[in-house]
C-alpha cells in the first residue's frame, strides 16, 4: 500500500478556521492531520480520482505556502537524513518561521527571522553543495521547506517539507516574508503591495502607470512611485505630501483625483493603465464594482492588478466563492489568492492579463 501524503499550509494564526474550512469545501479529499500556530498539515485522502492529487492548486486564499511534508525533525542532521531520500542533486532551500500571533509589523525587527537563518547557516554548514546558492525559488525547482517557531517564542520542533515551484507559490521562503516598511513610507499599504508584488513575481516597471483605488494617505502609491510608475490615485482622503510632492528620477509623479471612484471622469484617466490596485475599505461586493468600472476604462490595457479584498466578517468568508466568481469575470488569464504577513482581516487577488 502507498505511503499516506501528508500536506502542509502556512498561514496567519487567526485564518486557521477560514482556511479549514475553505479546504473542506474545494479540497474534500484532505483530512486534518496536525496543527501549530500558523501552520496546518492535512492527509491526503486518495481515493482513486485526481482530486487526490497532492500537487493540486491549495485551494485556500488564506494559504501563504504549501507543499508536502516529508516528517518533524529537531536538528540540522534529522533535516538532512529526511532529505535523503527525496533528491541527491542540490535542491533549493527555504527555512522560514511561522507567523505569530501578532500583526508583523508589530514584532520585533532585531528577532524577527533569527532563527531560520541560524539553521540556514548550520544546514548549509553541515552539507556543502546540498542546496543552491540563493533564494528565490524558479519554476520547476525542487525546494525544501524547512518551518520553525517564530523567533520570539519557544522552539517547538521543525516540519520538514518540500514542494515544486511554480506559479501557484510565492518565489521566496514561506512564499514571501514580511518586508520592513521604511520610514518615509506613509502608511503600512507599502508594506501590503511590496509583499504582493514579491510573491506574485509580477514586476510594475519604470515608465508604466498605474491606478490606485483607495490610495490614502500613499503607503502603497508611494511604493509603486519609488518604482518608476505614473500613479493616479482615487481617494476622497488626503494624500501624504511625501507623494503629492513625489518626483522620480524617471520623471514619474502621482496625480490625486480627490473623490470616490464611481464620481471619476473616464476622460480624466490616461490610457494605457497597465496596473490597478484596489485597497478601499468597503466590503468587497462594492468595493469589485468599482474596480470592473476601472477594469473596463483600462480596455485591454492592463499588465495586472492587486486588489485587496477586506474579509471582516462571517458574512464576507460565506460570500467569497461569488466574490471570487466576479473577480475571475474581471478577463484576466491567470487569478492567484493569498493572504500576506502584513494583512489583517483582508487576502488579496493577484490578477495577470
Ligand atoms: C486602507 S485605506 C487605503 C490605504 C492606501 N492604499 C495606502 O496605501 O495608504 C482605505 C481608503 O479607501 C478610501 N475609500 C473608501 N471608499 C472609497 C471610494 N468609494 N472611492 C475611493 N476611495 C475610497 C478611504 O478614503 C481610505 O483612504
Amino acid at each position: 500500500m502507498a505511503e499516506p501524503t501528508f500536506l502542509w499550509f502556512l498561514h496567519q494564526p487567526t485564518s486557521v478556521g477560514w482556511l479549514k474550512r475553505e479546504l473542506a469545501a474545494k479540497r474534500p479529499e484532505l483530512r486534518f492531520a496536525f496543527a501549530r500556530p500558523g501552520l496546518t498539515t492535512f492527509k491526503v485522502d486518495r481515493a482513486g480520482d485526481l482530486a487526490g492529487d497532492p500537487d493540486a492548486a491549495p485551494g485556500s486564499s488564506f494559504a501563504r505556502a504549501w507543499g508536502r511534508s516529508l516528517g518533524r525533525a529537531t536538528t540540522a542532521e534529522e533535516i538532512l537524513a529526511l532529505l535523503e531520500p527525496l533528491t541527491s542533486t542540490p535542491i533549493r532551500l527555504h527555512v522560514f518561521e511561522r507567523d505569530p500571533d501578532r500583526p508583523a509589523d508589530e514584532r520585533d525587527a532585531a528577532i524577527v527571522g533569527t532563527r531560520p537563518a541560524a539553521l540556514e547557516t548550520e544546514l548549509r554548514a553541515a552539507a556543502p553543495g546540498r542546496f543552491l546558492d540563493g533564494t528565490a525559488a524558479v519554476a520547476g525547482e525542487l525546494v525544501l521547506d524547512v518551518i520553525t517557531a517564530p523567533s520570539e517564542l519557544p522552539d517547538d520542533g521543525l516540519l520538514v517539507g518540500w514542494h515544486r515551484h511554480d506559479r501557484t507559490h510565492g518565489p521566496w521562503p514561506g512564499g514571501v516574508t514580511h518586508v520592513p516598511i521604511p520610514a518615509a513610507a506613509p502608511s503600512r499599504a507599502w508594506a501590503k503591495i511590496e509583499e504582493a508584488i514579491r510573491w506574485s513575481a509580477l514586476e510594475p516597471r519604470p515608465g508604466e502607470r498605474a491606478v490606485e483605488l483607495g490610495s490614502a494617505p500613499g503607503g502603497a502609491s508611494f511604493a509603486l512611485l519609488e518604482r518608476g510608475l505614473e500613479v493616479h490615485g482615487v481617494d476622497p482622503g488626503a494624500m501624504a505630501p511625501a507623494v503629492i510632492a513625489y518626483a522620480g528620477p524617471h520623471g514619474n509623479k502621482f496625480i490625486h483625483h480627490a473623490m470616490p471612484a464611481a464620481e471619476v471622469d473616464r476622460r480624466a484617466v490616461p490610457r494605457p493603465i497597465h496596473w490597478l490596485a484596489s485597497d478601499v475599505n468597503l466590503a468587497p461586493m462594492v468595493a469589485l464594482r468599482y474596480v470592473e468600472r476601472f477594469v473596463a476604462l483600462a480596455r485591454g490595457t492592463l499588465r495586472g492588478a492587486f486588489i485587496t479584498l477586506k474579509i471582516n466578517d462571517e458574512g464576507i468568508f460565506e460570500a467569497l466563492p461569488r466574490l471570487q466568481s466576479r473577480v475571475e469575470r474581471l478577463g484576466a488569464r491567470e487569478v492567484r489568492y493569498t493572504q500576506l504577513p502584513s494583512h489583517r482581516s483582508e487576502i488579496v487577488a493577484m490578477l495577470v492579463w
